[in-house]
């Protein structure tokens, strides 16, 4: 290896190009499994891996949610109407239907009926979360950011209760082999986690 790395000039990328770019660089990404509800009551389901928490105090987590074709997705509808919305973790098992849940369907279509997955109430919102996923987190709207020239909007809720199956939380902590995580990399390619190291512990003053 000489260390030799090739520039490219991102800025002159179309975003079409760009996005294939970056979506293989920032990786592997976790997948916020989103389910919300429309204003005539369809649940819909959709994946976002441009996800991560943002505060602790309060609990906020983000989604950023393009458009596609200029529109906006139904997710993004649905979560600015009525402020409320479940994030489930999936495991690596559910990547059929975490990758199937991202075909486009009409609004007036539930992408859990199509695949036919069991849902029960959600205790803080009226959004019915997903009864299989190894996590949900029942969520309320914080607030939605615009970014650059094509639509993206950051998505940033409140995490109001967290339902973990049972066995998953040990001491507090989640224990991550049992949770089995989908990682998403680039276009329809998933992983899942490899080695687990332990390192030395630091404190981060990062609170
Ligand atoms: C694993 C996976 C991750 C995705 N992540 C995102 C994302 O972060 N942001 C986004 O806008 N679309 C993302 N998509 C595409 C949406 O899931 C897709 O546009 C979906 O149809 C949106 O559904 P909706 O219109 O019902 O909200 C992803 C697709 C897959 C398969």
């Amino acid at each position: 290896m000489d260390g030799k790395k090739m520039p490219i000039d991102i800025r002159s990328l179309t975003p079409p190009i760009a996005y294939r770019l970056m979506t293989g660089i920032v990786v592997p990404r976790p997948i916020a499994w989103v389910t919300s509800l429309s204003a005539e009551g369809v649940l819909n389901l959709a994946p976002f891996s441009a996800f991560t928490f943002v505060s602790m105090n309060p609990v906020l987590i983000g989604i950023n949610i393009g458009r596609k074709a200029g529109v906006r997705k139904d997710t993004e509808v649905n979560i600015r109407a009525s402020g409320e919305y479940v994030v489930h973790i999936g495991g690596f098992a559910d990547r059929h239907a975490i990758h199937e849940s991202s075909a486009e369907h009409p609004p007036d279509v539930s992408e859990v009926d199509v695949l036919g997955l069991a849902t029960t109430a959600s205790d803080r919102v009226e959004v019915p979360r997903l009864r299989d996923a190894p996590v949900a987190m029942e969520c309320k709207l914080d607030q939605i950011v615009s970014f650059g020239r094509g639509g993206s909007e950051f998505v940033v809720g409140e995490v109001l209760l967290v339902h973990a199956r049972e066995g998953l939380v040990k001491n507090g902590k989640i224990d991550t082999r049992a949770l089995d995580p989908i990682c998403r990399i680039a276009g329809p390619n998933y992983a899942s986690l490899g080695e687990i190291v332990t390192m030395r512990n630091i404190e981060l003053a990062e609170k």
